[in-house]
């Protein structure tokens, strides 16, 4: 099965809906270590019941961008992954990972709409009456990468932050489990900004 390796910043909740998804051997993935940019992410500690490798690169340890990035990619590379999922992982990562591994970044708003750190905060803001969650292939913009899935969340009058943002977390990590599991099933092509699942033979160019 695919080998996955997920990076995290925090609680870990996405992290450990994939977890649970990967203990079944038909769902063709397998997380085969757990990486965070910093000590006190939580998930840390979900990884490491589940009996998952962990590892921390600390962004304060390092004196730039690009020596974190660097020292980033060799602590994932010990673990081969096929791919890398980036699940509330609050950090821009460089070329030293993204020219080595696919990367997947789940994010809480209907991509192109609020990119950033605080898409939940600036949708409210904004006062959209619908927002979500995309799945997106990570490039090196913010947020810019392809689309793979989104998902839909109205958002409901009396509204916070906090509510808001469970909502969409409890739709969020479905589409997180659903995706990754047809990436390592099916493989996928890229073809202009266009994903498509299943790798065996890529197909004509989506209409526009
Ligand atoms: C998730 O809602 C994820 O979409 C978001 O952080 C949360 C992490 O929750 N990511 C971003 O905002 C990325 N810009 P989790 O640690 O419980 O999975």
């Amino acid at each position: 099965s695919a080998r996955v390796v997920v990076l995290i910043s925090g609680t870990g909740s996405n992290m450990a809906a994939l977890l649970d998804a990967a203990a079944d051997p038909g769902y063709g993935a397998g997380i085969v270590a757990v990486g965070a940019d910093r000590a006190s992410a939580k998930g840390i500690v979900r990884a490491q019941q589940a009996g998952v490798p962990t590892f921390t690169t600390p962004f304060s340890d390092y004196a730039d961008r690009a020596r974190w990035n660097t020292a980033l990619a060799e602590r994932i590379a010990e673990h081969r992954p096929d791919l890398v999922v980036s699940a509330g992982f609050m950090r821009i990562l460089g070329p030293e990972v993204l020219s080595r591994y696919p990367v997947i970044n789940i994010h809480p708003a209907l991509l192109p709409a609020f990119p950033g750190a605080h898409a939940v905060r600036d949708a409210l803001a904004y006062g959209v009456k619908v927002t979500g969650a995309t799945v997106h292939f990570v490039d090196e913009g913010v947020d810019t990468g392809p689309v793979i899935e989104q998902v839909t969340v109205r958002v409901e009058p009396g509204d916070d932050v906090h509510s808001l943002h469970e909502r969409i977390k409890a739709v969020e990590r479905n589409m997180l489990v659903g995706v990754v599991g047809r990436l390592a099933r099916e493989g996928w092509t890229l073809e202009d900004r266009h994903v498509r699942l299943g790798s065996a033979e890529p197909g004509p160019t989506p209409s526009t």
